[in-house]
């Protein structure tokens, strides 16, 4: 079966997509967590401070294994490897480790996050459809499928609750979630924004890791989140666990979200914060 942008998958392969997801991801994450050595070597990406350790390559491949097993013909995307081109229209998008720098600083916020989006996710229009992002310290994963909701998973008990944006509506009393890229002059221009933002919100929350900053959008332990510079790995599974959530995820103009800028919260705040970061 092919899945064009437009078409989603039947429930029942929605259901089966998201378990997958969820399955690799703990697999994942538990690799992460349990294999952490005590001496972390790293190499760098887009600048000096973009670091990869070994631990994000090893994820990663792993999580291309998985699903590559699972389901042979879908696409593959992640953060550290080459894309594989697949012939079902759906395409997995993977961060091995989201929030590396907290991962080398052993500090908790950290997660492995794993998405299947209907088109290319290298272009303008991909959607996500599943969604799963596990955090191993916090021992929660926040899990969603399109147009079912999503949900917090409690992994020490096996709870469920099922998620909400939170309510907050006036900017002054918002607890906003952002981050900032690897490189100096894109960190300038988020600085520039931060200087416009931080006097009119109750405080900002740099955490270290988008995919859950989003997630805790979701869960209303943050009330709205931005960011500019994201990639598709960091924001596929985020931006449908806050969409589905019943919040809503736009880019610069309103519309999709797009790497110039993510916004994501409930309706209010995402209106009040927007023009603010888009300035
Ligand atoms: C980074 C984290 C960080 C965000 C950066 C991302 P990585 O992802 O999500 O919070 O501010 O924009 O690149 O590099 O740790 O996978």
């Amino acid at each position: 079966m092919t899945w064009a942008t437009d078409q989603l998958p039947d429930p029942q392969t929605l259901r089966e997509l998201g378990a997958l997801a969820l399955r690799v991801a703990r697999a994942a994450a538990t690799l992460v967590h349990e294999g952490r050595p005590d001496r972390l070597d790293t190499s760098t990406k887009s600048s000096d401070t973009d670091v990869v350790t070994i631990m994000d390559t090893r994820s990663e491949a792993q999580l291309r294994t998985a699903l590559r097993a699972a389901r042979p013909a879908d696409g593959f995307v992640g953060e550290e490897g080459e894309d594989l081109a697949g012939t079902t229209g759906i395409t997995w998008v993977v961060d091995p480790i989201d929030g590396t720098v907290n991962y080398l600083y052993d500090l908790p916020m950290y997660a492995v996050s794993v998405a299947a989006v209907l088109g290319s996710p290298r272009g303008p229009a991909w959607r996500p459809v599943v969604g799963a992002v596990v955090s191993p310290v916090l021992n929660l994963a926040w899990t969603a499928l399109v147009g079912q909701g999503a949900a917090r998973h409690d992994l020490a008990t096996g709870a469920r609750t099922p998620l909400s944006v939170g309510t907050q509506t006036d900017l002054g009393h918002a607890l906003i979630g952002t981050g900032f890229g690897y490189r100096a002059d894109t960190r300038a221009e988020q600085a520039r924004t931060l200087v416009e933002v931080l006097p009119r919100v109750r405080d900002i929350r740099r955490l270290g890791s988008a995919a859950t900053d989003l997630c805790l959008v979701a869960d209303g332990r943050l009330d709205a989140y931005y960011e500019s510079g994201l990639k598709p790995w960091d924001l596929a599974a985020g931006r449908l666990v806050v969409s589905e959530a019943g919040g809503v995820v736009v880019g610069p103009a309103g519309g999709e979200p797009t790497e110039e800028m993510v916004v994501a919260g409930n309706a209010a705040l995402v209106a009040a914060l927007r023009p603010l970061v888009t300035r």
